[in-house]
Formats: C-alpha cells, sequence, structure tokens
C-alpha cells in the first residue's frame, strides 16, 4: 500500500517520526538549504555547528543524521546534500536523489516529515520542487519483501511535505501526479523483482491484465491458440521451448475527445536462458529482460490514472526463452503476423522477435506515434553503460523522447541507424536474418531489425533499457538495487507532451 502524501505549512508542527532537510556545498562551506529555518531555530540555531562537528560537506547523496535530544518533536534530523547549486533554483533530479538516498537511509520509518524549498508563497512558485521531493521519497522509500519469512520493517505510512501554500491547486496537482509516476514506477519495479517461477508469460500476462482493468482500459489476452489464429510466429517461435507458453496482451486507453494515438510496445521476455543458443554470461539478470513490458503496462495505467487527453494502445509480447527439445533453433525460418519472413540464426536475440510481431500489431491501429522499449541488447551497456539509455528512431522524435526523458530525470541518449549497418541484415533464404555475423553496433543491427517493422512515415522511437532497467550494483539515490522502474518517467512525460497536457 502506498504512503499517505500531504502538504502541509511550514510553520505548522507535523507529527512525524523524522524531519528531513537539505544542506548545500558553494565553495565557501556547507550551509543549510531553503527550509530548515523552522528546525534550526528549534534546534537553538547551532545545527550548521553540529553538523560541521560530524563532518558534513552537503555533497549530492550525502546523508547524515542528527538526534534532536528532545529539541523538537521529531527525535532525528536527517540532512540530504544537495551539492553546490544555487539554493533559490534547486535543480529537481539533485533533490530526487537527494530525498531518496535519505529516504533509503530511514527504511523501517513510518512517518516523514521534508522541509526543503516550500518557502516562496507565489502560486505555483515551488510545484517543481515539491514534485520533485514526493517522487524522490516515494521512489527512495521502494522495498520488496515479498519473499521475506520474517516480516520486514514498517514501511514508509506517511510522507508530509512543507510548502508555503499548502492549499494551492497547482501544487495539490503536482502532489497527485508524483504519487501517480511513484506508483507507476513502484508497479514496474515489482513486476521485474518478481521471480520468473512465478512471473511467466501467463501470469504477467494475468498481472497485468488486472492492472489494466483496475484502471479502466480495454483488455485483450491472446494466449497460444490465438496467438496461431493470429500469425504471430515470432512470438510462438521464441516461446516454443519452455513449457509455459507465450501470450500477447493488449490494453487499449480511449479517454472522450482525444485526437492523438499513440502505439506502446514492450519487451516480454520472464526470463532469457538465451535458448539453444544458450547465455555463457549474466543469466542471473534475465528475470529483468519483460522490464519493457512491465513498463509500458505500468505507463498506460498511469496515463489513465492522469486522465490525459490522448489515445493510447500498450502491445505486450510475451514469452520465456528456454532450451529444450521443441525450441526454435538457429536456422528456423519463422513467420511474423503480416507474412515477413526471418531467418533465425541466434535464439539469444530473441527479444527483436517478438518485438517485430507486436510493432506489426501495433502498426495495424495506424498510430500517430510508437513507442518502443526493451532490454534488447548487452552492447548498449558496452555503449552507453549501465545507466543511459540508448534511444534510435525517426530523428525528431526520437529528440522529442530524450528531451521530455530528461525533464522527468531519466538518461538517454540519441543513437544513429547508420546505413551501412542495414545490410548486415540481408538473408539469402528469407526477407530478412536475425543479427549480423559481427558484433559490431549490436544495438544499433537491433535498431535497424525492428525499423523494418515499422511502416514508412510513422515517427518511432526504441528504447533499449537492458542496462538501466536492473541495477545489479548497490543502491543509489532514489535507485534500489534490482528492478529500477526505468523508462515510464520517460514515456510519461512524452505522452504528456503529445498530449498537449
Ligand atoms: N536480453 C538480452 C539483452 C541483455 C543483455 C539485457 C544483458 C540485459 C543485460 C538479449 O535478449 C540478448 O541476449 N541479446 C544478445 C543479442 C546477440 C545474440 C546479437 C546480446 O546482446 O548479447
Ligand atoms: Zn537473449
Ligand atoms: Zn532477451
Amino acid at each position: 500500500m502506498s504512503a499517505a502524501v500531504s502538504l502541509v505549512d511550514p510553520a505548522a508542527a507535523a507529527p512525524a517520526d523524522v524531519v528531513i532537510i537539505g544542506a548545500l556545498s558553494p565553495a565557501s562551506g556547507l550551509v543549510l538549504a531553503p527550509g530548515a529555518e523552522a528546525i534550526d531555530k528549534a534546534m537553538g540555531g547551532r545545527l550548521l555547528a553540529g553538523l560541521r562537528a560530524v563532518g558534513a560537506k552537503g555533497r549530492a547523496d550525502e546523508v547524515t543524521k542528527i538526534p534532536t535530544l528532545g529539541l523538537t518533536e521529531p527525535p532525528l534530523i536527517v540532512v540530504a546534500g544537495l551539492g553546490d547549486q544555487d539554493p533559490a533554483a534547486l535543480d529537481a533530479e539533485v533533490v530526487r536523489r537527494a530525498v531518496g538516498a535519505a529516504l533509503r537511509a530511514l527504511s523501517g520509518t513510518a512517518r516523514v516529515h521534508i522541509a526543503i524549498g516550500g518557502t516562496s508563497s507565489a502560486p505555483g512558485a515551488d510545484t517543481a520542487l515539491l514534485a520533485a521531493i514526493a517522487e524522490g521519497a516515494l521512489m527512495g522509500a521502494y522495498s520488496f519483501t515479498i519473499y521475506k519469512s520474517s516480516p520486514p520493517p514498517t514501511p514508509l505510512r506517511r510522507l508530509s511535505i512543507a510548502a508555503a501554500s499548502p492549499r494551492d491547486r497547482l501544487a495539490k496537482a503536482a502532489l497527485k501526479r508524483a504519487q501517480i509516476v511513484a506508483d507507476a514506477v513502484t508497479a514496474t519495479r515489482d513486476l521485474v523483482n518478481t521471480a520468473p517461477n512465478e512471473l511467466y508469460p501467463q501470469t504477467l500476462a494475468e498481472r497485468t491484465a488486472e492492472m489494466g482493468r483496475a484502471a479502466g482500459l480495454t483488455v485483450e489476452v491472446l494466449d497460444e491458440r490465438a496467438l496461431k489464429r493470429g500469425g504471430y510466429g515470432g512470438i510462438l517461435g521464441v516461446g516454443a521451448g519452455s513449457v509455459r507458453p507465450p501470450r500477447l496482451v493488449r490494453l487499449t486507453y480511449a479517454p472522450p475527445r482525444a485526437k492523438t494515438s499513440v502505439a506502446l510496445v514492450g519487451k516480454g521476455i520472464t526470463f532469457d536462458s538465451g535458448g539453444l543458443n544458450i547465455k555463457s554470461a549474466m543469466m542471473d539478470w534475465m528475470k529483468s529482460d519483460m522490464s519493457g513490458a512491465a513498463a509500458v503496462a505500468a505507463t498506460i495505467v498511469a496515463a489513465a490514472a492522469l486522465r490525459l487527453p490522448i489515445n493510447i494502445t500498450a502491445t505486450i509480447p510475451m514469452a520465456e526463452n528456454m532450451p529444450s527439445g521443441s525450441s526454435y533453433r538457429p536456422s528456423d525460418v519463422l513467420t511474423f503476423r503480416g507474412g515477413r519472413t526471418v531467418e533465425i540464426n541466434n535464439t539469444d536475440a530473441e527479444g527483436r522477435i517478438i518485438l517485430a510481431d507486436a510493432i506489426v500489431r501495433a502498426a495495424e491501429d495506424k498510430p500517430d506515434y510508437l513507442i518502443e522499449t526493451s532490454t534488447l541488447t548487452g552492447a548498449q551497456m558496452v555503449s552507453l553503460g549501465t545507466r543511459v539509455v540508448g534511444a534510435m528512431g525517426s530523428d525528431d522524435f526520437r529528440d522529442l523522447v530524450v528531451a521530455a526523458g530528461g525533464r522527468a530525470g531519466e538518461s538517454l541518449w540519441p543513437m544513429p541507424l547508420p546505413p551501412e549497418l542495414r545490410p548486415g541484415i540481408d538473408s539469402a533464404i528469407a526477407d530478412i536474418t536475425q543479427v549480423t555475423g559481427d558484433r559490431w553496433g549490436g544495438m544499433l543491427v537491433a535498431g535497424h531489425f525492428l525499423s523494418t517493422f515499422v511502416p514508412t512515415g510513422l515517427p518511432w522511437v526504441h528504447l533499449d533499457i537492458a542496462g538501466p532497467a536492473w541495477n545489479a550494483g548497490g543502491p543509489h539515490g532514489y535507485t534500489p538495487k534490482g528492478g529500477t522502474g526505468v523508462i515510464v518517467r520517460t514515456m510519461l512525460a512524452t505522452l504528456e507532451e503529445l498530449a498537449g497536457a
């Protein structure tokens, strides 16, 4: 259950177990961020001296705990470092990360109050900051405990944020949006973190269908028989090696008076063993191979919760890629929906195969835009590392999505589809082959492959989230270990822009 979030007057004493304030690190030395005045006064104006005494610098991601020893109602102050920046114009993403890091340091604390900024009472003045605080806190408070046999510590129950105009309409709307965004990120992380023995095509289909129904969306689930009838040879081929048959889920959000339509497509490989070309590395990441599917489902649900005036369909192919006597083989030829054929040469490049079928289906609705996202290639990580998403597609739309992602606090980088890489996937015997004979530009070749299924003239983007979807290292900022929930915020920001919201 998500926490109750409220805005409170900075002068009102908010009942809490902890109060979070900010600190900055200008060259001249540590200072408190705006918003800390009341708590510092209650501490006799000695907060800065106390922070210096314990060696705090106010650097980004630094978290310092100061006990109040009975001087204030909350027994603990947590100081979130915000780095060296203009205190009057705090950077939203730095705030999200700082607050997220503070919440991670407080796991098990039920009532948290945050007093960062909130000092300007001009209508709408602090709304971006309030939203960043709420998003950072709710994303940072995430924990995934369903498999723990002993009860986890109390999760965050109540979050209050100091705001100069707590009843301001814009501030309230920003807070509501932040909660919807955080819920979508949480839903994505939960699906990604769920073990693949529990989350397989049928159960992923059931869960996303249930999310869709609860949000009032139209839901369609194609089982293996329906996939056969529909000619989805790619999804069926990839799913053939598993005892758990594949699915295709379609969610539709069609609000009244919407003018624009967007198709979302997300890769839903519930576990990627590589198939007969069995993986020799990183198989332990591969429950995250349905991160695109989870992000797309959570995004359309969030768009409905936000009542965005835009038509959206989510087309989500789901399969488990396993080696067995019934697996598809390197050198098989599969026929996609719509009739095009592909020569398989590596069963571990399965994502593009299920996505081709899904893109063909999504395009049949004649959308105005297409956004596809997938944990598609290890090459994405070689190119951009584990935190930067690779964006390919039509130049203008790709750049629009990259910019929207930047505003939302996710890192994307535009990548080319160099024409000289395209002939590498010509096939001698089928319409196209799956991979080239070498590793060069592997992320871009995958983008080329997908592009051949996108109708000419349809603005589209392919977002390769292979690395960013899964955090194999330690937690940082608002990002936990495991599923990160990445790309939900980018897709939502893009949909909002296209909806003119
Ligand atoms: N799911 C993987 C890509 C991946 C790798 C995601 C590492 C996250 C972390 C994908 O299905 C895959 O195996 N791709 C191959 C393609 C290759 C055979 C052309 C790869 O990247 O090695
Ligand atoms: Zn694979
Ligand atoms: Zn895969």
